[in-house]
């Protein structure tokens, strides 16, 4: 980052003398004013619940511009990368930088498929779970475990460490989703296989069984080689920002990984993909399409708590650019799979069709998310709803593992420690319990 000319001048109301604040500027996007020495030379907070206008860091990794609807990793738009490119190659680009070339592509595909397997005693671990978990607990817990599996990773000041351990956590995570998965259906696990590619392996360890010779379809392969490329980062989002925290105070990566899948199962984050479906479930249930306009108005009646699941972001408040990507999967993979007609789809279609015309979504700028077809893809595969954010959990892990590596090289690097407007009891004396 590059200090401006430019500075911040604060003043107050009350006389209290003003001062001046750096300025810093990024390669692309708006300026961060330094306040780290606010308090010191004030004495005062800055208050941002949300982080609504807080800068946490400052990354090389993805750019996202919310008013233009502009997604780029590493520099390259995600409509580029998309099309051009396999989940591998933007595992290699989030984490190195540069897009591989075919030798280091070889290479790093390789890699990623040799460690696929996991430590034969996972299985065992996962044994502890009730059959009928969610899937995002198990996921927890199991990438949690990794660090008692994986002892040499613990050494987090070492690259090649850091390295390793992000190489094992792309390589094992389609294998854990997957096992937890089979886990659920009492089905046995599947071995990845050394011949396949990263996302074949994947659908392979979901629905292959031992009685039966299993083939990747290669429309599904690319499509979900798609949903992950979509998924891969998005910057300081909630999840991300928890591996950060958390791996600030100097844990293990799977730790802190671990705290990111838990932060990503909520409805707010990667749980909307699952709440979408299931709201697609209920709006069926109840009657289909003829009930949309009225599930719309329980949407716009700010009393009813019902949000329109899958539409909305915190930071696109234009298209979502992986939308649109998803939507032309979407139609391939429901073409493919002769599921054109499937009932849910069209729902989705009406849902979105109203949506993009009604003023309370035009006016507070509403769009659908990357979510709202990434789920009707998932379904279409054969993927079960409560499996969906787990898949994200999965794409996400380079992306959150590669902002865990690029905290602990920069030098500026602290133990992350938000601070607070305290408004609760000022000191008061403990009461003797028969007072109280
Ligand atoms: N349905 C109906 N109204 C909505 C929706 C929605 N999905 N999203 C926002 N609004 C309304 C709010 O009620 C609010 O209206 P008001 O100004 O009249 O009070 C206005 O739009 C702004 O909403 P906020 O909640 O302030 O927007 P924020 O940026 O905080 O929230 C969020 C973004 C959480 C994603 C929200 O849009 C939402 O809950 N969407 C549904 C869940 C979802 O799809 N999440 C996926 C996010 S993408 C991802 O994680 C990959």
């Amino acid at each position: 980052m590059k200090l401006s000319d430019k500075k911040a001048t604060l003043s107050f109301s009350d006389g209290s003398p003003s001062i001046d604040l750096p300025v810093y500027q990024g390669t692309v996007g708006p300026d961060v004013i330094d306040i780290r020495k606010l308090y010191g030379q004030t004495g005062m907070f800055t208050y941002d619940p949300g982080f609504l206008s807080t800068a946490a860091c400052a990354s090389g990794i993805t750019y996202i511009d919310g008013d233009k609807g502009e997604l780029l990793y590493r520099g390259y738009p995600i409509e580029q990368l998309a099309v051009k490119c396999d989940f591998l190659d933007i595992c290699y680009l989030i984490l190195n930088g540069e897009l591989p070339n075919t030798k280091e592509k070889t290479d790093f595909d390789g890699l990623v498929v040799h460690h696929m397997m996991v430590h034969e005693q996972m299985q065992f671990f996962l044994r502890g779970f009730r059959r009928d978990a969610h899937p995002m607990a198990v996921l927890t817990g199991l990438v949690g475990a990794m660090s008692a599996f994986y002892h040499d990773s613990t050494d987090i000041t070492n690259p090649q460490h850091r390295h390793i351990s992000a190489i094992r956590l792309i390589s094992k995570m389609p294998t854990l989703v997957a096992m937890a998965y089979k886990y659920s259906q009492g089905q046995p696990f599947i071995y990845p296989r050394n011949d396949l590619s990263y996302t074949g392996n994947f659908l392979r360890m979901m629905f292959a069984t031992p009685c039966e010779e299993y083939k990747v379809n290669p429309v599904v392969e690319r499509a979900l080689d798609r949903i992950f490329i979509l998924h891969a980062d998005h910057e300081q989002n909630a999840s991300t920002s928890t591996v950060r925290l958390c791996g600030s105070s100097g844990t293990n990566p799977f730790a802190a990984i671990a705290a990111g899948v838990g932060c990503l199962w909520g409805p707010a984050h990667g749980g909307a993909n699952e709440a979408c479906l299931q709201m697609l479930e209920e709006i069926q249930a109840s009657g289909g399409l003829a009930k949309v306009g009225e599930f719309m108005e329980k949407v716009k009646d700010k009393n009813s708590g019902v949000r329109l699941m899958g539409f909305g972001h915190r930071v696109y408040k234009n298209y979502d650019p992986r939308a649109k990507l998803m939507q032309e999967t979407c139609k391939e993979v429901l073409q493919s799979l002769g599921l054109e007609n499937d009932p849910l789809f069209k729902l989705a279609m009406e849902l979105e069709r109203i949506a993009l015309e009604d003023p309370y979504f035009v006016e507070r700028k509403l769009y659908p998310n990357v979510d709202f077809y990434s789920g009707i893809v998932q379904r279409a595969i054969g993927i079960p709803t409560s499996l969906f954010t787990a898949i994200f959990a999965l794409a996400r892990t380079v992306g959150w593992i590669a902002q865990w590596g690029e905290m602990l090289s920069d030098p500026e690097y602290k133990i992350g420690r938000p601070r607070q407007l305290f408004t609760g009891a000022v000191p008061r004396d403990v009461a003797d319990i028969s007072k109280r």
